[in-house]
C-alpha cells in the first residue's frame, strides 16, 4: 500500500518535535519535577475573579463560543483607545503568528528575525516554506540595526522582533522602536512581539498607532495574568490588516472559557500589579544567587533571568544536572546564547526548592 506523499513542504521539514514539553521529560525521567522554572510560565496562578469567571462558565461548554470573540475584544480595545475592529483573538501569540506569516509571506520569501530569537516564528515560516535570515545578537542584545538592514538586503516581507527579548530578556524603549519603522524597508511588515509588556514600564512602550499598516503588536495572558494553559492572545493592527485574519482565522479558536476567564482578568488589574511586583522581586533573587555563586545575569524586563555560564559546556553541565535533580530549565542552543540558562521567576517556595539544588549542583562543580 502506497502512503500518499506529504506536500513539498512537509516532506522537506525536520521530523524532530520542536517542543519538548516538561511533562515529555517527566515521562523519559520517570519522575516528576520539584520545581518548574523553565517555560517563562507563570508561578503566581490566575486572578481569582478569573478563575470564577472561568468556573461558571465550565457548564456552558456544550455551546460554542462567540467566534467574534466580542465581549474580550470590546474590553481590549477600551483598554487601548482602538476601535474593536482592531483587536484580534487568537490562541496564543503562538497561533497569531502562524495567521500573520500565512498572511502576509509566499513560499521562497524572507523574513528577518534574530539568531535564537523566540522560535516559534521560525516555525511557523519553515512550515509555510519561508525562508528565515537571521541576524546574531549583539552584546546579547537583538542588533536592531543589523535586523533592518537584513531585512533591506533580503527584500523580506517580515521583520520580526520579540520585545521585551525571549531568551535574553533584553528591552527598548519607544524611541529604539519606532526607528526600526524608519528604518523599515517598503512592503516589510514589523512584527512585533510584546509577549512581556506587562513587566515593562508603562512609560517605555511605544504608543499604539493603529493608522500605520506596517506594524503589528501582539500581546498575551500567558505571562503577567498566568493564562498559559487557556491560551489567549491578541494582536492590534491597521483594520485592514485586522479584517484579513477572518480570512484564515480558526474562528472558534478561542474558547469559551478562555473568553471569559481572559475578560475577568483584564479587569482584575491588582493581581495583575501584584504579580509583576511579585516577579521584579524574584528576578532580585535571582540576580543575588548568581552573584553569590560568582556568576553574571543579563538585565531583564520579563518574569526570567537569563543565568551567563560563560560556555555552553558549562551551562549545558548544569541545566543537565540540575535538570536531573528534578528542576525543569531551558536554555538557547545557538551560539553565541548558548552559554546561558533561562531560569522563570517562580514562588517563593519553589525559589528556595531551587536555590538550595542550585548552590549545591554550582558547589559540586566549582570544586570539581
Ligand atoms: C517572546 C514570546 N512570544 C510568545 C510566547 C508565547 O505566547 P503565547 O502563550 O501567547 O502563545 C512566548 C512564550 O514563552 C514568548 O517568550
Amino acid at each position: 500500500m502506497n502512503q500518499p506523499p506529504f506536500s513539498d513542504i512537509v516532506a522537506s521539514l525536520p521530523s524532530v518535535t520542536p517542543f519538548v514539553g516538561p511533562e515529555t521529560i517527566e515521562r523519559q525521567q520517570g519522575s516528576r519535577f520539584k520545581v518548574r522554572i523553565g517555560a517563562n510560565e507563570s508561578a503566581f496562578g490566575i486572578s481569582p475573579q478569573a478563575r470564577k469567571a472561568m468556573s461558571e462558565m465550565v457548564s456552558g461548554l456544550s455551546w460554542y463560543c462567540d467566534p467574534e470573540g466580542y465581549e474580550l475584544r470590546s474590553a481590549l480595545a477600551d483598554m487601548h483607545g482602538v476601535d474593536l475592529e482592531h483587536v484580534i483573538l487568537g490562541a496564543g501569540i503562538d497561533d497569531l503568528l502562524g495567521l500573520i506569516v500565512r498572511l502576509f509571506m509566499n513560499p521562497g520569501d524572507a523574513v528577518v528575525a534574530s539568531y535564537g530569537a523566540y522560535p516559534t516564528f521560525a516555525y511557523h515560516v519553515n512550515g509555510y516554506g519561508g525562508r528565515l535570515e537571521t541576524v546574531p545578537y549583539r552584546n546579547d542584545r537583538n542588533d536592531l540595526l543589523a535586523l533592518t538592514d537584513q531585512a533591506t538586503k533580503q527584500n523580506a516581507c517580515m521583520l520580526f522582533l520579540a520585545n521585551p527579548d525571549n531568551p535574553t530578556g533584553s528591552f527598548y524603549g519607544s524611541n529604539a522602536i519606532s526607528d526600526i519603522l524608519d528604518r523599515l524597508p517598503p512592503d516589510c511588515l514589523f512584527i512585533l512581539d510584546e509577549a512581556y509588556l506587562d513587566f515593562v514600564p508603562p512609560d517605555t512602550i511605544l504608543p499604539i498607532d493603529i493608522n500605520d499598516p506596517r506594524i503589528i503588536r501582539m500581546r498575551t495572558f500567558s505571562k503577567a495574568h498566568g493564562m498559559a494553559g487557556a491560551r489567549v492572545g491578541y494582536a492590534i493592527a491597521h483594520k485592514n490588516i485586522a479584517s484579513a485574519f477572518n480570512k484564515v482565522r480558526l474562528h472558534f479558536g478561542v474558547n469559551l472559557v478562555a473568553q471569559v476567564g481572559a475578560l475577568a482578568s483584564l479587569r482584575d488589574t491588582k493581581f495583575v500589579a501584584d504579580v509583576v511586583q511579585a516577579v521584579a522581586e524574584g528576578r532580585q533573587e535571582y540576580n543575588a544567587l548568581a552573584q553569590e555563586t560568582g556568576l553574571a545575569t543579563l538585565p531583564s524586563m520579563t518574569n526570567f533571568v537569563a543565568f551567563d555560564f560563560g560556555s555552553s559546556e558549562c551551562a549545558d553541565q548544569v541545566m543537565n544536572t540540575l535538570i536531573s535533580c528534578g528542576v525543569f530549565l531551558r536554555k538557547p542552543v545557538v551560539e553565541g546564547l548558548d552559554r546561558l540558562v533561562r531560569v522563570t521567576v517562580g514562588a517563593p517556595g519553589d525559589r528556595a526548592v531551587f536555590a538550595d539544588i542550585f548552590r549545591a549542583v554550582m558547589k559540586e562543580i566549582q570544586s570539581g
